[in-house]
């Protein structure tokens, strides 16, 4: 029978809906380079990180290294100025209070981001005080599908993974806690998270702290 004493959330599609931003700056990127990509494409790059969300836009096209990092550089400034339209309005339903009555009941709160604007999104929801460790794309060499992020923030929580849930969107983020050895709640589309342990199409707002803890230490 597991005790849970951690949560780990990812941020972007968990927290917070920032697909459509990085849609919008990924599409300007492509459209001024003349790359086709599409909504659906843009599906592909959940979870994944900047480098991989570029080489999954050009689809084997051939750049240099040179340009590659000049790329990458333009689409996050083309992110960062829609990121400056976040307030804490934009927390997707129920986030804060499912944070607040997690801390309530004593479990530990950790965010594993591969996002290198984490910390930026969380001051502008203004939630950083609500998480007792943060992991963003600076934290660790090998992104998801690894496991090392989540890791990672299990260490500085104190928390062994199998005594941890986390709580992702994306098909390469449950394959990286499942890789950790931790508790798995998927967040959306099945498609993206059928391997999680547990799924909550709707997100945060259909789950029950209290609920969430019993059912995993019942396993
Ligand atoms: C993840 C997003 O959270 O962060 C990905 O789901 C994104 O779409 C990745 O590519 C890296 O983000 P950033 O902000 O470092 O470019
Ligand atoms: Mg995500």
């Amino acid at each position: 029978m597991p005790r849970i004493e951690a949560f780990i959330f990812d941020l972007d599609g968990v927290i917070t809906d920032t697909a459509e931003y990085h849609y919008l700056a990924w599409k300007q990127l492509a459209d001024e380079e003349g790359y086709p990509f599409t909504r659906e494409d843009n599906e592909q790059l959940r979870g994944v990180s900047r480098r991989e969300s570029l080489n999954r836009l050009l689809k084997g096209a051939p750049i240099s290294e040179e340009t590659a990092q000049a790329y990458m550089e333009r689409k996050n400034q083309y992110y960062q100025r829609y990121l400056k339209q976040i307030t804490p309005a934009n927390a997707l339903p129920n986030v804060p209070e499912f944070l607040r009555a997690a801390r309530l009941a004593g479990v530990k709160l950790g965010l594993g981001s591969a996002s290198r604007n984490a910390v930026d999104v969380l001051q502008r929801l203004e939630l950083m005080t609500a998480f007792d460790a943060v992991g963003d794309g600076y934290s660790v060499v090998n992104p998801k599908p690894a496991p090392d992020l989540f890791v990672w923030v299990a260490g500085r929580l104190g928390v062994n993974p199998a005594h941890a849930v986390v709580f992702e969107d994306a098909e390469a983020g449950i394959d990286a806690a499942l890789g950790g050895g931790f508790w798995t709640v998927g967040i959306g589309a099945e498609h993206n998270v059928h391997r999680a342990h547990l799924i909550a199409p709707t997100g945060l707002a259909e789950l029950d702290v209290i609920r969430l803890i019993q059912h995993f230490q019942a396993l």
